[in-house]
């Protein structure tokens, strides 16, 4: 069972979870699971939105193109295992739902499904996206990150519904 939460509300909650353990993005119509780090939370063109930073060489980049949707499933504290196996391997060449014994649920709004065993769920369209400017930022955090000029693409979702399994 779950149940439609606020998502202004649980913004807090969320982003906790981003910095403590990470964050699984869905993508595609099976819901490749992949960890992120990054990405923002916020109001933008007066809607809520939730930002994420792929790299092209992600799976999950080419199912973005294709699709144009994403969940974001936020795991419970005991999911360290499963942030290990969907940000080392690819979707590519492993099923990281099996490997993770995960399930899928579907949306509400959109066609990328949700990951059952994690507690809340955004679903998200985009509705822009944007690659850095590698001119445009500090030379220092260029160095740092972009060694190898893999340069992240910013994907904005628009959060069209918050959930939370009871
Ligand atoms: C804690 C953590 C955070 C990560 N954050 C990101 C991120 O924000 N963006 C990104 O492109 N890759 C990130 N990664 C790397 C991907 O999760 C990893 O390369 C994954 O295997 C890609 O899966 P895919 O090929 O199925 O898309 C992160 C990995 C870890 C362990």
């Amino acid at each position: 069972m779950r149940k439609q939460i606020d998502i202004v509300t649980i913004m807090p909650e969320v982003l906790e979870k981003l910095t403590k353990l990470g964050l699984l993005l869905g993508s595609g119509t099976n819901c490749n699971p992949m960890t992120i780090g990054w990405g923002s939370y916020g109001i933008m063109w007066n809607k809520p939105v939730f930002t994420i930073m792929i790299r092209p060489v992600r799976h999950s980049f080419t199912l973005l193109e294709q699709h144009g949707e994403f969940t974001i499933n936020v795991p419970s504290d005991d999911m360290r295992k499963e942030i290990g196996i969907c940000g080392s391997q690819s979707g590519r060449d492993t099923d990281k739902l099996a490997e993770c014994r995960f399930t899928t649920e579907n949306s509400s709004t959109i066609s990328v499904p949700a990951i059952k065993e994690c507690p809340i769920h955004l679903e998200c369209r985009i509705i822009f996206k944007n690659d850095v400017i590698a001119g445009s930022l500090p030379k220092e955090v260029i160095d740092l990150y972009y060694p190898h000029a893999d340069l992240h693409r910013f994907y904005y979702g628009e959060i069209l519904g918050a959930w939370r399994e009871e």
